[in-house]
Order: C-alpha cells, then sequence, then structure tokens
C-alpha cells in the first residue's frame, strides 16, 4: 500500500474523530482527544477561568462545520503544514466562539437574575464584536498557551 492510500485511511479517521462527538460520547474523552494535539491549550485552560468547561464548549461551530474543519486540520497535519503544538491556526473563528460564550452567559435566566449585568453586557456589546475583545483571556491563560511557540520543533523526516 503506498504512503498516499496509508495516509488519506489515517486522515479520514482521525478526521472522523476531529470535531466532536455523535451522541453518547464520553466527554472527558473528549477533551483527552483534543489535548493529543493541542498540549499547551490543555495547560492553559487548566489555569483558566474555564477549567470545568469542555473545550467544545467554547470551540464548537456546530457539528456539520466541526467535521468539515477536522477534515482540514488532520489534512494540515499530515502533509506537514501544520503542527499544532508549535504553529499558531491560520483561521480562528472568534465570532463562533463569542456565540458559545453568549450561549451560556447571555441566557433569558442571567437576564431575569442579573438584570443589570445583562443590561450593561447587551449595551457594550453593540459596539464590539466578541466577548472576546474584554475578556481575552476567558478560557486560556495567554502566558501558558503563549509557551507553545517556545517548545522545541519536531521536524517531520522525509
Ligand atoms: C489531529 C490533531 C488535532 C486534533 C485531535 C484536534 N485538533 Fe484542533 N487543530 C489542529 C490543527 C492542525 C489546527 C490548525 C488548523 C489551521 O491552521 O487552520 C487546529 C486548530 C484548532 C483551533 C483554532 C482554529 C479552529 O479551527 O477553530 C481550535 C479552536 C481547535 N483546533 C480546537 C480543537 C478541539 C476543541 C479539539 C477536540 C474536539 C481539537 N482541536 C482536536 C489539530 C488538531
Ligand atoms: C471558556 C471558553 C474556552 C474553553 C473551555 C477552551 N477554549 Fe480554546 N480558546 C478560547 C478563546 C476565547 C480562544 C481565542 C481565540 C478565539 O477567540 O477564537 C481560544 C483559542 C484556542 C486555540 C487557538 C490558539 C491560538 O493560537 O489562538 C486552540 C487550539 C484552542 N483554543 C484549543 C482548546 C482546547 C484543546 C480546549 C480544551 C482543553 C479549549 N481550547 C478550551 C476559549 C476557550
Ligand atoms: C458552557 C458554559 C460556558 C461557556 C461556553 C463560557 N462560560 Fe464563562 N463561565 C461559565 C461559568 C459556569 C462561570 C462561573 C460562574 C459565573 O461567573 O457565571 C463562568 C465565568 C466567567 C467569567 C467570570 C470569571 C471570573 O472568575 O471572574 C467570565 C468573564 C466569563 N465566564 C466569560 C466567558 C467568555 C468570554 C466565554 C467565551 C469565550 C465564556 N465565558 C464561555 C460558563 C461558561
Ligand atoms: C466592552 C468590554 C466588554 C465586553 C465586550 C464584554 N464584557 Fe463581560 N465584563 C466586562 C467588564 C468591565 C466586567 C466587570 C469586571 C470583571 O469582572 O472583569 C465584565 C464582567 C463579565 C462577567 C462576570 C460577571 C460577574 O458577575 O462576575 C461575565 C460572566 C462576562 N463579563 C461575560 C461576558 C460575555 C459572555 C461577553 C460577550 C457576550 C462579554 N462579557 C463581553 C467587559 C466586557
Amino acid at each position: 500500500m503506498g504512503r498516499f492510500w496509508i495516509i488519506t485511511i489515517v486522515v479520514v479517521v482521525l478526521a472522523l474523530l476531529v470535531g466532536g462527538g455523535v451522541g453518547g460520547h464520553h466527554v472527558s474523552k473528549q477533551n483527552a482527544f483534543c489535548i493529543t494535539c493541542h498540549a499547551y491549550e490543555k495547560v492553559s485552560w487548566d489555569h483558566g477561568d474555564h477549567f470545568f468547561n469542555d473545550c467544545l464548549d467554547c470551540h464548537t461551530k456546530g457539528l456539520v462545520t466541526d467535521k468539515l474543519h477536522g477534515v482540514r486540520k488532520v489534512y494540515l497535519m499530515f502533509t506537514g503544514q501544520n503542527n499544532p503544538h508549535n504553529d499558531p491556526p491560520s483561521r480562528l473563528y472568534p465570532e463562533k466562539t463569542s456565540d458559545n460564550c453568549t450561549d451560556c452567559h447571555m441566557t433569558s435566566e442571567v437576564e431575569a437574575n442579573e438584570p443589570e449585568f445583562f443590561a450593561q453586557h447587551t449595551g457594550m456589546m453593540e459596539n464590539f464584536d466578541t466577548c472576546q475583545a474584554c475578556h481575552d483571556d476567558s478560557g486560556h491563560d495567554p502566558e501558558l498557551q503563549a509557551l507553545r511557540f517556545e517548545a522545541p520543533r519536531f521536524t517531520q523526516e522525509e
């Protein structure tokens, strides 16, 4: 079997896994899976304000998009174009992430229980695109996350 096919099969299998679960998965296993490629994000998440949330609570873009992006990520990795332990992602989706913040923090329950917070934040969001505009350290401790770029590189043998 040629190298191409081996890569293709690995990509397909991993792609089905990356980007989240289909019903009945164990959430903790899913976090562990993300961490296999995003070790520094785990450390910075452990020390962030949201260690009790799962990766996908903030990072889901919807199941279908997650799967498609998962395919792309595995492809980029196996073709040596992105090493997630060192390289910044070529794309981010801050608006999607912010939508996920909103789903937890700007609910009708919050509106009822914390009307001042809700009104203040609704007002602020008229001038800002994302929650991260002000809460840039939510989710990850920025200093720990930045260690990623200093980590030793593992070059791929050809
Ligand atoms: C097989 C390795 C691998 C696994 C497993 C993996 N990722 Fe990624 N991830 C990558 C790569 C490579 C990139 C960079 C993609 C790019 O440059 O566009 C990335 C980018 C990201 C980004 C930034 C861009 C984006 O797509 O939103 C986030 C957030 C992310 N991953 C979260 C996760 C989460 C959450 C999981 C677990 C459900 C996960 N990753 C599992 C390899 C992986
Ligand atoms: C409370 C929400 C939250 C949780 C939980 C969370 N993240 Fe993030 N993550 C963010 C935010 C906010 C960013 C900044 C980029 C953005 O705004 O989209 C980010 C960025 C990232 C990036 C891109 C890094 C870069 O260079 O910008 C990756 C990869 C990532 N997270 C992976 C993970 C993984 C893996 C987990 C679980 C171990 C996780 N995140 C848990 C909110 C979260
Ligand atoms: C799955 C639900 C969930 C998601 C998604 C989520 N949070 Fe939270 N967040 C919580 C909970 C629970 C707390 C702790 C109780 C509280 O303060 O509401 C919290 C706490 C906070 C705090 C107060 C932290 C402190 O200790 O002072 C801020 C600020 C915050 N979140 C912002 C964000 C932002 C920004 C995002 C998106 C990047 C986000 N959250 C995503 C559930 C969530
Ligand atoms: C213009 C800046 C700004 C934007 C944008 C913003 N916030 Fe805040 N947020 C603040 C400030 C200031 C506080 C109060 C000081 C603090 O606790 O950090 C705060 C406090 C919070 C708290 C803690 C409230 C408490 O009772 O402890 C949460 C949770 C929160 N914001 C979530 C969000 C979410 C979710 C979004 C996006 C919908 C968002 N914020 C957008 C500035 C902002």
